[in-house]
């Protein structure tokens, strides 16, 4: 049978205010899962980036299973109604219906899955991500699949010189499109390069082979009102025609300028640490990821290993750091602060609400 991987992940409230998710909703969500290992689900592992509590269960019902769903969304709901008892942060803030419809897209918790016939050996990365938004990994993910001053493979490797193939979803006019590279590069960087709209959703090899899975969804489009960003997670296969596990993570020693941060409305450095800073502070961030890594063995996941508790990372946190200073002097002034488009989303409209009534008309 096929494996398939979901990674399911919601904020159902944290301490304190948006930082970190409690670790008796981190025990709950696991024991829940435990409970249908070896019936519903293969296997499972649970953690936290920031305020988002994760979800990586393998099972072989294939991707958008209404089985594979409805159990994240009960823990979802389980571990909100705890958080509602300790009077955490923002208890439930990511959970949009009350009541379960055959798929948790579009009621608030973001999704990545991939389904795959394994390989002798199955090297799979996950990443999850705090203070930001979907669109995040496109850089990553045109680093590690197209480009070969990252991933030398695409130049050494035979079984890599035919290049991938890339998805790529237009959240706002709600279409797709395929792009094959290297041929496309510059179309496909022409769309790529607006995040906040163009995402990434899958990448393939050339022969159908599935490569990477993201997380889409937007939740302040979905909720038509701002509830924090979207905090995306991504499904990664390393290895043997693919990127190797190195080629994968090492794109993230760039540390490039993301959206989200403080009230999803600040550019802000994306910070790489391990399981144990996955903590949002400084300013509610910086924006931050986390990448598990796992041998997938028959539907089981051995490991993790925790991939960025690694001082090799240290010169890119160090950047950040720097980063980061030079964007919070900024203060609310753009470019730290996002341009007006990407505020519709936010607070901000509110504001001007108030102050629409004090504006007059310039004389003549
Ligand atoms: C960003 C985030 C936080 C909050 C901020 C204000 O995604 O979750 O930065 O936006 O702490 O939170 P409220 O409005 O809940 O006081
Ligand atoms: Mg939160
Ligand atoms: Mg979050």
């Amino acid at each position: 049978a096929k494996t398939t991987v979901s990674v399911i992940k919601a904020d159902v409230g944290s301490f304190p205010g948006h930082s970190r998710t409690h670790p008796k909703l981190l025990e709950k969500a696991a024991q829940m899962l435990k409970e249908v290992e070896g019936t519903i689900i293969t296997d499972s592992f649970v953690t936290h980036c920031g305020d988002d509590l994760e979800l990586i269960i393998t099972h072989t019902k294939g991707e958008d299973n209404a089985e594979i769903h409805e159990l994240a969304w009960n823990i979802f709901m389980e571990c909100a109604k705890m958080a509602k008892e300790m009077k955490l942060y923002g208890a439930g803030q990511d959970l949009l219906g009350d009541a379960f419809s055959g798929n948790v897209k579009g009621m608030g918790p973001g999704v990545a899955e991939m389904e795959f016939e394994e390989r002798g050996s199955d090297p799979l990365l996950v990443f999850m991500a705090d203070k930001t938004e979907p669109g995040a990994w496109n850089f990553f993910l045109y680093k590690m699949f197209a480009d070969p001053f990252n991933t030398s493979g695409l130049v050494i490797d035979p079984s890599m010189h035919d290049g991938f193939t890339f998805e790529v979803h237009d959240l706002i006019e709600k279409r797709k499109i395929h792009f094959h590279t290297p041929e496309d590069i510059y179309s496909l960087l022409a769309y790529i390069g607006a995040p906040s709209r163009y995402v990434i959703k899958y990448v393939w090899k050339k022969n159908g082979e599935i490569a990477a899975s993201t997380s889409t969804q937007r939740l302040n489009m979905m909720a038509g009102r701002y509830v924090g960003k979207d905090d995306p997670v991504m499904v990664v296969r390393a290895q043997s025609g693919f990127p190797s596990v190195g080629e994968v993570i090492d794109p993230f020693r760039t540390p490039i300028l993301v959206a989200g941060w403080m009230r999803g409305s600040h550019h802000g450095p994306f910070m790489p640490v391990g399981v144990c800073d996955a903590n949002c502070t400084q300013f509610d961030g910086p924006p931050r990821v986390i990448c598990l890594g796992f041998q997938v063995s028959d539907g089981k996941l051995i490991g993790p290993a925790d991939m960025f508790d690694d001082p090799a990372f240290d010169l890119v946190r160090n950047k950040c750091c720097e980063i980061s200073e030079i964007m919070r002097n900024h203060g609310p002034f753009e470019p730290h602060r996002l341009s007006l488009d990407e505020m519709e989303y936010t607070t901000l409209p509110g504001v001007e609400e108030q102050l629409k009534d004090r504006w007059g008309p310039l004389p003549e």
